[in-house]
């Protein structure tokens, strides 16, 4: 008996000193998406760091509480913004944070307006702070949220009991945030790709070169999470509008009969993000003859969430002989279609690079140039590039329907000879019809691929798959490779696997009370064998089944 009690005592002592330490069992794994990291003239941005290893924790936090080995966990459905500042600025110092986005349903996407506005919001602080920790965001799922609750108790550091802390609990779970990986490096000479196509117009006698009309969308995104950045509308939309239109006029331009007698040039352009640093060296490489041909640009910018209200955005004066002849068949186009058209004039400033819109570029080259764009003014450098916020349920169909026609008929009125009148040359249910079916399908890619350029690869399938959609619709299909902006350096490590362990530790009472019941158990050893000798406390040991089995 005392032998049975001695081993399990000691077994017993054993497991939970062994428990104490830490009982590590996965609870789950999850994708995880890491906080861009990248420095801007030099300076660090985003987050600095990538492999953690910490307990989680969840607000509320005890006052003054040490959080700087913690990994703390805010689910964006009640993201307390006063508390998120005081990490962002420093003022707390984390192990760890980790955002969980709602989960990626059907039914969470009902009412996604709020979630929409937190997130730009949270995007808009992040990719400005520079965070000296690891940052990630996962999305929620039944496991986490299994989870939640048992992180939350405590003082929301996470920490397992301890002496101080641990109460008159008997066992308390804990969990652990971990995502194993290496340091992030820098990307070597990050690249970025523009792809042009061009339709040939048709040369009538003696015309030794006709003038161009050149259609330009920027395809790339930037965001706080580089692996979430699908920017439906920023600038998904633009380059969908560009898709059809150029699949419209191969219809035309198919038959030399309704050839127009212009070249049409479509760009697919990136760097958009960066000051629009793709669409600059796409123009640098020009042949300057086929620069002086353009007659002018139109690029396509965000057209994917309006109402009824557009902007032209130029930075010549509205009087210019081609602003205005745009600009009025656009708006008698909108009349038709019952929406507006605003027109907004921005000079350039050419001893300053930054760029407010891409058709500055083309202005500054002297090629005339506008942005049709849903914003009435420009986004800050880095914003509103197709980040969190920016997701398939940001976009409008009928809007990018809408941005289609308007562009496709004035161009067309224009290419044609139509102007101010009520010609539909893309009738619906006509075989020039736009195809709701098209528009939606490159809608959806679009809306579920990444497209950071510095992660892309230069023959990365989004690039393939738009050239080879130029290249059904387009002659002369090209793809430049450019290096990014040296003012940018970015850092690699964007996707990893977090896996969240279960710690269980015992409570400070039990331990205590386990180290008293094995010291009894020496003690009285001890004293066995002091009083009556050695064979006694074997002869005890050894002694024959219990009275009460005898008895039986
Ligand atoms: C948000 O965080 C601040 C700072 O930690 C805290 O004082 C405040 O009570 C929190 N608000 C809510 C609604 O939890
Ligand atoms: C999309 O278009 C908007 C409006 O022109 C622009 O501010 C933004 O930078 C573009 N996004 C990207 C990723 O180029
Ligand atoms: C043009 O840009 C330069 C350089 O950033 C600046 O100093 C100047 O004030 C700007 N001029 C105007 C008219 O905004
Ligand atoms: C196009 O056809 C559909 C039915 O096929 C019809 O409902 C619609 O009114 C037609 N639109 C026009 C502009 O004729």
């Amino acid at each position: 008996m005392v032998m049975s009690l001695t081993t399990y005592s000691i077994l017993v002592l054993v497991l939970v000193l062994a428990v104490c330490v830490e009982l590590g069992d996965a609870a789950t794994a999850v994708d995880a998406y890491r906080l861009i990291q990248y420095d801007l003239d030099g300076a660090p941005y985003g987050s600095r760091l990538a492999a953690l290893n910490h307990f989680a924790g969840v607000a509320p936090f005890a006052s003054g509480v040490d959080l700087s080995r913690t990994a703390v966990i805010l689910p964006l459905r009640d993201l307390n913004f006063t508390l998120l500042h005081e990490f962002i600025t420093g003022k707390q110092q984390l192990g760890g944070l980790l955002f969980l986005l709602p989960q990626d349903t059907d039914n969470a996407r009902k009412d996604t307006g709020p979630i929409r506005t937190i997130l730009s919001k949270l995007e808009h602080l992040l990719i400005h702070a520079n965070l000296p920790y690891p940052v990630y965001f996962a999305h929620e799922d039944d496991k986490i949220n299994e989870v939640l609750p048992d992180v939350q108790r405590g003082d929301g550091t996470g920490q397992p009991a301890s002496a101080t802390t641990g109460g008159l609990e008997l066992m308390t779970h804990s969990f652990k945030l971990v995502v194993s990986t290496s340091e992030p490096k820098k990307l070597s000479s990050p690249t970025i790709t523009n792809i042009q196509g061009w339709l040939p117009g048709l040369k009538g006698d003696g015309t030794s070169q006709l003038p161009t009309i050149a259609v330009v969308a920027s395809y790339d995104t930037f965001g706080a999470a580089p692996e979430l950045s699908v920017g439906s509308d920023s600038n998904g939309s633009g380059v969908v509008v560009l898709l059809e239109i150029a699949r419209l006029f191969s219809r035309l331009y198919s038959n030399p009969n309704t050839r127009g007698r212009y070249n049409l040039l479509f760009g697919l352009t990136s760097g958009g993000p960066y000051n629009y640093d793709g669409t600059m060296k796409w123009l640098r490489n020009f042949d300057q003859r086929i620069r002086e041909s353009i007659e002018f640009a139109i690029c396509l910018n965000s057209v994917g969430s309006w109402d009824n209200e557009l902007w032209l955005h130029v930075s010549k004066p509205p009087e210019n002989v081609y602003i205005r002849q745009v600009y009025e068949s656009l708006a008698d186009v909108a009349k038709e279609l019952d929406v507006t058209i605003g027109i907004k004039h921005k000079k350039i400033n050419i001893s300053n690079s930054r760029v407010a819109w891409e058709h500055e570029q083309f202005s500054r080259v002297r090629v005339t140039a506008l942005t049709l764009s849903e914003l009435s003014v420009a986004p800050e450098l880095l914003h509103n590039t197709g980040g969190l916020s920016d997701s398939r349920d940001s976009v409008d169909d009928t809007a990018i329907q809408k941005s289609i026609k308007l562009v496709a008929e004035s161009l067309g009125r224009h290419i044609y000879g139509y102007h101010g009148r009520n010609v539909q040359i893309f009738a619906d249910n006509s075989s020039l019809a736009l195809n709701p079916f098209y528009v939606k399908s490159w809608l959806d890619l679009l809306s579920q691929t990444p497209r950071v350029a510095p992660f892309l690869s230069k023959n990365d399938a989004i690039v393939s798959a738009l050239k080879k959609e130029l290249a059904d619709h387009t002659d002369e299909v090209n793809v430049y490779h450019e290096t990014i902006d040296g003012m940018f350096t970015f850092y690699d490590s964007t996707r990893s696997t977090l896996s969240i362990y279960q710690v269980t530790s015992v409570g400070f009472d039990f331990v205590m009370l386990a180290i008293i019941g094995l010291y009894l158990i020496v003690l009285f050893t001890v004293l066995v064998i002091a009083t009556r000798g050695f064979d006694e406390l074997l002869l005890m040991i050894r002694r024959p089944p219990t009275r009460k089995s005898k008895a039986a």
